[in-house]
C-alpha cells in the first residue's frame, strides 16, 4: 500500500471519477471487481442456457429470430465482460476454470428450467427488467471498463425486456390456457427474479466497501424495490396480478409497494449449487468447454506457426 497513491486513488473516487486499467488501485478493490465482473460475465453465458432450450421450438419465425438475437447478444455480453476482467490482470482461462470447478458463482436466477414458452416472455420481461435495474448503475460504476461495457450491454438489455413483455401481451389476447400459461410462468418466476438483486442489505458482506468504493452506486434493497414498484404496474397492464404474493400492495405513506418476506433459504440453496439446475448448467458449460478443446488447440498451433514463418 502506498500512502500517495492511496490519496490520489480516494481523491478519484471521492470526486466520483473513473479508476483506468492503468491506474494504482488497492488490491481489495481489484480483487472485488475480477470477482463481481467475472461472476457478472458467468451469469450472461449461463443465462443463454435456459433460452437457448427453446430456440428450436419457438412458435412463429419471428419469435425464433428475436430468441435467436437475444441468445447471441448475452453471449456477446459474456464475451465483453470477460474482457473487461480481463483488464484487471486475471486470464480468461482462470476465469473460467473458477466457474467450471464452482468456485465462481452465476447468477441464481439461471438455474431454474424454462418449462412453457411463456417462460421465455416472463425472462426477457422480469429476468431482464431486473438486470436492466441492476446495471443501469453499473454505467457509472468507478471502474471505466466495466462502466463502459455497461452502457454498450445496456442498450441492448431493452430490446431484450421488451420483446419479452411484448412476447407475454401476445399470449395475453390467446386462447385461456395461454393466459394460464403466463400465469403459471409468473408465479415460477416472480421469486427468484426478486432474489436476483441479492441479500438485504443488512446481510450484504460486499456492499459498505462496494459502496464506498463507487462500484455499487444503489444498495439491493433499494433496486429491488424499484423493480417491484416498476413490475407491478406493467404486471397489471398484462393482466397479470394475480397475487403471486398476496402482501404485494400498495403502501401510500411509503410510497412504495410492500411485499412479502423473501424465502432465503431457497436463495442461498441455488447460490450455494442446490437448485434445481445448478448440476445440469455447470455440466453443460463444462461439456462446451471441453468440446472446444479442439478449436482453442488448432487456433494455438496455428498462431505458433504463423509467429515461427515471421521469424524466419
Ligand atoms: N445469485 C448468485 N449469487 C449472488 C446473488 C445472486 N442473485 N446475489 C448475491 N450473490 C452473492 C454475491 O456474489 C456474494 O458472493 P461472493 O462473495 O462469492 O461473490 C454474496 O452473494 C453476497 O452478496 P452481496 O450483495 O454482498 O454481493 P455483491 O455486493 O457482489 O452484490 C450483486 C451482488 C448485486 C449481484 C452484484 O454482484 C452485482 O451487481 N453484480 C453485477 C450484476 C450481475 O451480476 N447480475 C446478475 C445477472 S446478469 C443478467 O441477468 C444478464 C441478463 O442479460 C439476463
Amino acid at each position: 500500500e502506498n500512502p500517495a497513491y492511496q490519496a490520489e486513488f480516494d481523491a478519484k473516487i471521492d470526486a466520483g471519477g473513473y479508476i483506468e486499467a492503468k491506474d494504482w488501485m488497492p488490491e481489495a478493490y481489484r480483487k472485488t471487481l475480477v470477482r463481481q465482473i467475472s461472476q457478472h460475465a458467468h451469469s450472461e453465458i449461463v443465462g443463454m442456457l435456459p433460452e437457448g432450450n427453446w430456440i428450436t421450438r419457438a412458435p412463429t419465425l419471428k419469435r425464433k429470430a428475436i430468441l435467436l438475437a437475444k441468445v447471441q447478444d448475452e453471449g456477446g455480453h459474456g464475451l465483453y465482460l470477460y474482457a473487461a476482467a480481463e483488464t484487471l490482470g486475471v486470464s480468461r482461462d482462470e476465469l473460467l476454470d473458477a466457474l467450471h470447478t464452482g468456485k465462481a458463482k452465476y447468477s441464481s436466477i439461471f438455474n431454474y428450467p424454462t418449462l412453457t414458452w411463456a417462460d421465455i416472455g416472463v425472462i426477457g420481461w422480469l429476468v431482464d427488467g431486473a438486470a436492466i435495474m441492476n446495471q443501469i448503475p453499473l454505467c457509472k460504476c468507478s471502474y471505466g471498463p466495466y462502466a463502459r461495457a455497461m452502457v454498450r450491454i445496456c442498450k441492448e438489455e431493452s430490446f431484450h425486456q421488451r420483446q419479452g413483455y411484448d412476447l407475454l401481451l401476445t399470449m395475453m389476447k390467446g386462447t385461456q390456457e395461454q393466459r394460464q400459461m403466463v400465469q403459471d410462468a409468473v408465479n415460477r418466476w416472480w421469486w427468484p427474479s426478486i432474489m436476483m438483486f441479492g441479500p438485504h442489505d443488512k446481510d450484504s458482506v460486499h456492499s459498505g466497501q462496494s459502496a464506498r468504493w463507487g462500484i455499487k452506486r444503489i444498495s439491493n434493497d433499494d433496486l429491488r424495490q424499484k423493480f417491484v414498484d416498476a413490475t407491478v404496474k406493467q404486471a397489471e397492464v398484462l393482466g397479470r396480478d394475480d397475487d403471486v404474493d398476496p402482501e404485494l400492495k400498495w403502501n401510500e405513506e411509503r410510497g412504495h409497494y410492500d411485499f412479502g418476506a423473501i424465502d432465503w433459504d431457497e436463495f442461498w440453496n441455488v447460490v450455494n449449487g442446490h437448485g434445481q439446475g445448478n448440476v445440469d448448467r455447470l455440466a453443460a458449460r463444462v461439456k462446451a468447454w471441453e468440446d472446444g478443446a479442439w478449436v482453442r488447440e488448432a487456433a494455438l498451433e496455428h498462431e505458433r506457426k504463423r509467429a515461427a514463418r515471421e521469424h524466419q
